[in-house]
C-alpha cells in the first residue's frame, strides 16, 4: 500500500478537470491535492504523538499557500529552509512562534530579522552561534533558539538526503565538538532546544530513533554539565514515503513506536517535541496529469511527449531508478485506459535527452490528446521546479468531497512571469 490516492477517484477528477478544461489551458498539465488526503496525513501524524507536540510542516516539501492554511487552521506550526519561506509562513497566518527557521546559510539580516520577530531559530554552527549572541546581547528576544545536532549515526540508502553521516554539512557534530556543545550551553542562557534532522527518503525509521537518541542523551549530558533541562527537542522529519505497491512505508503510529523503543522517556513530559514532516504529508495526496501533445516512434523506441518532465520531476530524471513514479494512462475525458501494453518513454518538453518521467514502462497505446498521470507527485515536485527552458508552471488544483470537488489553489504562471524572472 502506498496510502496513494484511489483510481477512481483519479478518473472522477480528471473528467471534471477535463470538463472545466483545464487541459486545453497553457501550459497543459497541473498538479492535484486531495485535501480529504492531506488532511488526514496530518490528523494521523498529530494523533500518533503526544499532544504537546509542537509539529511543524517542512514547507520546502510543498509551499501551496492554501494547504499551509489548512494546516496552520490544524494547529501545525512551519519549518522553513529559507527566510522567503518564513516570510511565506507568516502570510499565511502563522505566528513567530509557530515558525520554525533551519537554513545552513542564515545571513546576519537574515538572524537578527528572526530574533526580533520572535521566530523559532535553530543554529546550524558555532559561527551562527556567535552572531546570535552578538545581536541578543543588545536584543532580547522571546525566539526559542536550538542548535542542530548531527548525531553521526550512518546514512540511509540516499546519499543525497542523508544528513546524519560525520562529513554532513549540517549542524554541529557531537562526537568531534562535544565540550565546545556543553561551553555553549552552559554560557549561553537563551540557547533552549536541541535539534536534529538524520534525513530525509531513505532512512529507515531506526536510523531515525538512534539519531534522536543521541540527542536526548546529549540533553542528560547538558543537564549534568550545567544543571540546565533541555526541554525541547526537535526530531526533524523524515518519514520516508512508498512510491510503488512493492514497498511499503512506515506510518506515523511505527516511527512513534521506534522512537520510544529507543528513548522510553521521549514521551514522558520530559521533553517538548517539536517534529517537521513534509514528504510523509503531501507526497502521497498529490499527482500530475498533462496532455500528451505528440507520440512518436525512435529507433523502435515508442515516445509519449508531456509538458511536465524534468522542471518538475528533478529526481526522477536524474536518479529513475531511485524515485520511479507510478504512471498511468487516460483517454481525453479522464477514463483509465486499457489495451494491449507496450514499453512506452514518457518524454518532457525539455531540451536534453534525459527528460523522462518513466522509461520503457508497459502502457497501454497513448495517442495525442491522452492524459498521463504522474502519482504521488505532492512532494519536492513544484517546491524543486526549474527554470530550464522557461516554461511555465502548472496550476494547482485541490479537490475534497465525494463526488469531488475541484477548487483552484494556485495559478498557473504567466508568460509575463516568467519573463520578469530574467528581465
Ligand atoms: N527538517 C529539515 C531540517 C530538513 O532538512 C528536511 C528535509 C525536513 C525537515 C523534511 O524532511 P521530510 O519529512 O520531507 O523527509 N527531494 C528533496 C528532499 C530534500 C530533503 C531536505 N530536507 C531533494 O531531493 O533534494
Amino acid at each position: 500500500m502506498t496510502g496513494s490516492v484511489e483510481a477512481a477517484r483519479i478518473e472522477a477528477v480528471l473528467s471534471a478537470a477535463a470538463r472545466a478544461g483545464v487541459f486545453e489551458e497553457e501550459p497543459p498539465f497541473a498538479i492535484f491535492y486531495d485535501l480529504d488526503g492531506f488532511r488526514a496525513r496530518l490528523r494521523a501524524a498529530r494523533d500518533a504523538f503526544p499532544a504537546s507536540t509542537l509539529h511543524a510542516l517542512a514547507v520546502k516539501a510543498n509551499p501551496v499557500g492554501p494547504m499551509l492554511q489548512a494546516a496552520r487552521d490544524m494547529g501545525f506550526a512551519a519549518e522553513c529552509a529559507s527566510i522567503v519561506e518564513v516570510l511565506h509562513a507568516h502570510d499565511s497566518g502563522f505566528s513567530p512562534e509557530r515558525i520554525v527557521f533551519d537554513s545552513p546559510a542564515k545571513t546576519t539580516r537574515e538572524i537578527r530579522f528572526a530574533l526580533d520577530a520572535g521566530v523559532y531559530l535553530n543554529v546550524d554552527n558555532f559561527q551562527e552561534l556567535g552572531r546570535c549572541a552578538s545581536h541578543l546581547e543588545q536584543h532580547p528576544s522571546r525566539s526559542i533558539v536550538g542548535l542542530r545536532i548531527n548525531p553521526s549515526v550512518g546514512a540511509g540508502t540516499i546519499a543525497a538526503l542523508s544528513t546524519a553521516i560525520p562529513t554532513s554539512k549540517f549542524g554541529v557534530t557531537l562526537d568531534e565538538h562535544r565540550d565546545r556543545i556543553l561551553d555553549a550551553f552552559r554560557s549561553l542562557p537563551w540557547l533552549r532546544a536541541l535539534h536534529v534532522h538524520v534525513g530525509s527518503q531513505g532512512c529507515p525509521i531506526e536510523l531515525a530513533a538512534a539519531g534522536v537518541r543521541r540527542v536526548a542523551l546529549l540533553a542528560d549530558e547538558i543537564e549534568a554539565a550545567t544543571g540546565r533541562r533541555i526541554e525541547i527537542l526537535d526530531i526533524g522529519g523524515g518519514l520516508p514515503v512508498s512510491f510503488d505497491e512493492s514497498t511499503t512505508a512506515p506510518t506515523f503510529e511505527e516511527y512513534a513506536r521506534a522512537l520510544r523503543a529507543a528513548i522510553p522517556e521521549i514521551f514522558d513530559g520530559r521533553f517538548r517535541l517539536v517534529t517537521e514532516f513534509g514528504r510523509a504529508m503531501s507526497a502521497n495526496v498529490g499527482w500530475v496529469a498533462s496532455r500528451v501533445e505528440y507520440t512518436k516512434i525512435a529507433g523502435g523506441r515508442r515516445i509519449a511527449v508531456i509538458h511536465a518532465g524534468a522542471d518538475l520531476f528533478t529526481r526522477t530524471a536524474y536518479l529513475p531508478e531511485v524515485w520511479r513514479h507510478h504512471v498511468t494512462v487516460h483517454d481525453p475525458e479522464g477514463a483509465l485506459k486499457s489495451g494491449a501494453a507496450e514499453p512506452w518513454d514518457i518524454a518532457g518538453p525539455l531540451c536534453f535527452s534525459g527528460d523522462l518521467v518513466a522509461r520503457e514502462r508497459p502502457l497501454p497505446p497513448i495517442e495525442p490528446g491522452d492524459l498521463i498521470v504522474v502519482h504521488d507527485a505532492g512532494a519536492y515536485t513544484l517546491s524543486m521546479w526549474s527554470r530550464y527552458n522557461s516554461r511555465r508552471a502548472s496550476a494547482v488544483h485541490g479537490y475534497e468531497g465525494e463526488p469531488p470537488v475541484l477548487q483552484l489553489l494556485k495559478k498557473a504562471e504567466s508568460e509575463q512571469d516568467v519573463l520578469r524572472f530574467w528581465a
